[in-house]
């Protein structure tokens, strides 16, 4: 039988490539999004890509009202859930809209889908919930911490699924910690569109290498790794895709509310990042070394071994692929869907 998905944060970016996946694999599809952080086009896209059964609701997460019309409008029989704000810097400007959206908006969509009789849940978790690891590859054991607002959001989210597992074992739910999501679709028609100035590294070099951008500045070569730059577990947007219908399908076996790392397993510094992006766009790039940003650790990649083995997922596209993917979109798209 055809399952509905409820979708929030559909039209973002992860949100909209696992559109595609989800269209593609026979699903249908509720997308909710506000548009604070999209726009309707990335959805208009996702349909060319994939045709099949999507509806669209424009309803803020804290609208309980507005998300119970949703819930009622047609059955539901799990919630994807991207739906929230995600730069690090901004919640540290802004901590009160970060608890606002993130927290309140998810403790609204978890009472209303009690009140549905929803429970099958796949969570949008973050690799910031491990904040400066002590061990690596990072196991889903590790302890947790946060350095900020954004990772605290996470955290606490993550807190509060686990209680809600624990007092009501109909609830099965995935926590998927993302570690450092980059890439696009390949037909370069859906991809990353930061608003202002990216706070990432991949689309910062591809703005800086499309002509927005003056130049990347490197955070500090002085890390203790290969090469002095920080070391990140990059993971294309298609693999996370990927990631999450495994999950769906994974879901009611595995139960219970579990964390489960999607990352390759294995991590690049930011020069390798550069280097491969230099090499798929063809011509320079400018690039100086700048002082280390405040909180960035060192090192981070994930011990994707649970993955593969509760969900027989894997990783498999390369930084190459990541960066050809990342380009395309870029230069398809200069100024993203505006
Ligand atoms: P995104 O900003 O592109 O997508 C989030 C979507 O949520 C946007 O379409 C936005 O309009 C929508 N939204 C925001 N507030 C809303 C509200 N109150 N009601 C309804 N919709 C709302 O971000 P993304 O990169 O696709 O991230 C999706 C999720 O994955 C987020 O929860 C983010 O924290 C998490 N995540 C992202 C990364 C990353 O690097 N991109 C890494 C780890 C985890
Ligand atoms: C990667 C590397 C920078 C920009 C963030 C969030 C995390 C998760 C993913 C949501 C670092 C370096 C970057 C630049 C640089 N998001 N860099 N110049 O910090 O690993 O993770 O996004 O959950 O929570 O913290 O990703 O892309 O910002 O940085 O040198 O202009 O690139 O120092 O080493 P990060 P990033």
């Amino acid at each position: 039988m055809t399952q509905r998905i409820l979708v929030t944060g559909g039209a973002g970016y992860i949100g909209s490539t696992t559109c595609v996946a989800l269209l593609e694999a026979g699903y249908e599809i509720v997308v909710v999004d506000n548009l604070a952080n999209s726009s309707r086009t990335s959805l208009d896209r996702v349909l060319e890509l994939a045709p099949g059964n999507l509806s669209f609701h424009e309803v803020d997460i804290r609208d309980a009202d507005g998300l119970n019309a949703v819930f009622e409008s047609a059955p539901i029989d799990a919630v994807i859930h991207f739906a929230g704000f995600k730069a690090v810097g901004e919640s540290v400007a802004i901590p009160l809209a970060y608890y606002d959206t993130n927290v309140v908006g998810t403790i609204n969509l978890l009472q209303v889908m009690q009140q549905n009789e929803v429970r099958n849940l796949v969570f949008s978790s973050s690799a910031t919930v491990y904040g400066d690891p002590e061990q690596l590859p990072i196991p889903e054991s590790a302890p947790l911490s946060a350095a900020n607002p954004y990772g605290r959001t996470k955290l606490m989210i993550e807190d509060m699924l686990r209680d809600i597992a624990v007092s009501d074992p109909s609830w099965t739910i995935a926590l998927l910690r993302y570690f450092n999501p980059v890439g696009a679709h390949p037909s370069g028609r859906i991809g990353e569109d930061p608003s202002g100035i990216p706070n990432n590294l991949m689309p910062f070099i591809m703005q800086v290498a499309v002509g927005r951008r003056k130049e990347l500045v490197v955070f500090g070569n002085d890390y203790p790794t290969r090469d002095g730059t920080c070391i990140r577990d990059y993971i294309h947007v298609m693999d996370l895709a990927e990631g999450h219908l495994a999950a769906l399908r994974a879901l009611a076996e595995i139960g219970g509310c579990t964390a489960i790392n999607l990352g390759t397993g294995t991590g690049s510094t930011v020069f390798e990042v550069f280097e491969a992006a230099r090499r798929t766009v063809g011509h320079d790039i400018a690039m100086r070394v700048g002082e280390r940003r405040p909180g960035d650790a060192s090192a981070c990649f994930a011990d994707s071994s649970l993955a593969a083995r509760l969900l027989d997922w894997r990783a498999t596209r390369t930084i190459d692929e990541m960066c050809i993917d990342a380009w395309r979109w870029q230069s398809m798209n200069p100024n993203g869907y505006s």
